[in-house]
């Protein structure tokens, strides 16, 4: 595809296909994402790539555990709810998604069904686990190098008609991914990538998020 098109064209998926990926497939992925650029050079990542039993367990764990009102624990440190435009277009896009899906504001039920299907990674048949070496932490530098990587996943995938998600919700309960995957305790644990063939008739994979005009964000300074 050609590069413009690639990245307008991308969106995240979040109905799959049953079909598998194949290994080979992934691993080409990951040889595209890997020429990712990172501080100094240090590529701090580690891909963990789950398929089958393993995942299927992470799902039902993690759904089960979250279901029950735990709360989440992730290796990183977060900055708790959004606030003011970030939390604004969090809503926007919970909107529209919901929309795409057909679930009314004040319908909990199904709204607590997207929520589970967030915490068991869309059934995607592939979640891909990214870590990075946890004597970099408290992370900054590495986290930037792991969401080049993550992006060059992304990108790569959908290269190859693969649609994924980021998926934060999938690692909330990153002590469970740990165990069931047996990632060394020496990894921190960054998030996932839900990834898998789409299934085209899902309603949501259709909608296209917005983002806010260059102006609004982009200073140029020195140009006149
Ligand atoms: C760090 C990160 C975590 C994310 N976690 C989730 C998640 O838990 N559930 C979800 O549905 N989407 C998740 N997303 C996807 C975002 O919602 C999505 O990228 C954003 O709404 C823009 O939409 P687009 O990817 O279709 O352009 C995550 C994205 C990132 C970068």
């Amino acid at each position: 595809m050609d590069f413009q098109e690639l990245v307008h064209s991308r969106r995240s998926t979040r109905g799959f296909a049953k079909k598998p990926v194949p290994k080979s497939v992934i691993a080409a992925i990951i040889e595209d994402a890997k020429r990712a650029p990172s501080s100094m050079n240090s590529q701090p990542w580690h891909v963990h790539v789950l398929t089958g039993r393993p995942l299927d367990e992470v799902r039902r764990r993690n759904m089960e555990e979250m279901t029950a009102g735990k709360p989440s624990k992730r290796d990183i440190f977060t900055h708790g709810p959004y606030q003011g435009a970030h939390r604004q277009r969090q809503v926007d896009i919970a909107k529209q998604l919901f929309a795409a899906m057909g679930i009314a504001r004040d319908d909990k039920a199904m709204r607590q069904d997207w929520v589970l299907r967030g915490f068991r990674q869309f059934d995607a048949p592939v979640s891909l686990v990214l870590t990075y070496d946890r004597v970099l932490d408290p992370g900054a530098t590495c986290h930037f190098d792991l969401g080049a990587l993550c992006y060059g996943i992304v990108l790569a995938a959908w290269d190859r008609g693969i649609g994924a998600v980021v998926n934060g919700q999938g690692i909330a309960r990153s002590d469970i991914v740990r165990e069931v995957a047996q990632i060394p305790d020496d990894e921190a644990i960054m998030t996932c990538v839900a990834l898998g063939y789409p299934d085209d008739a899902f309603p949501a994979n259709a909608v296209r998020s917005e983002r806010t005009p260059a102006e609004e964000f982009v200073r140029y300074v020195g140009f006149d």
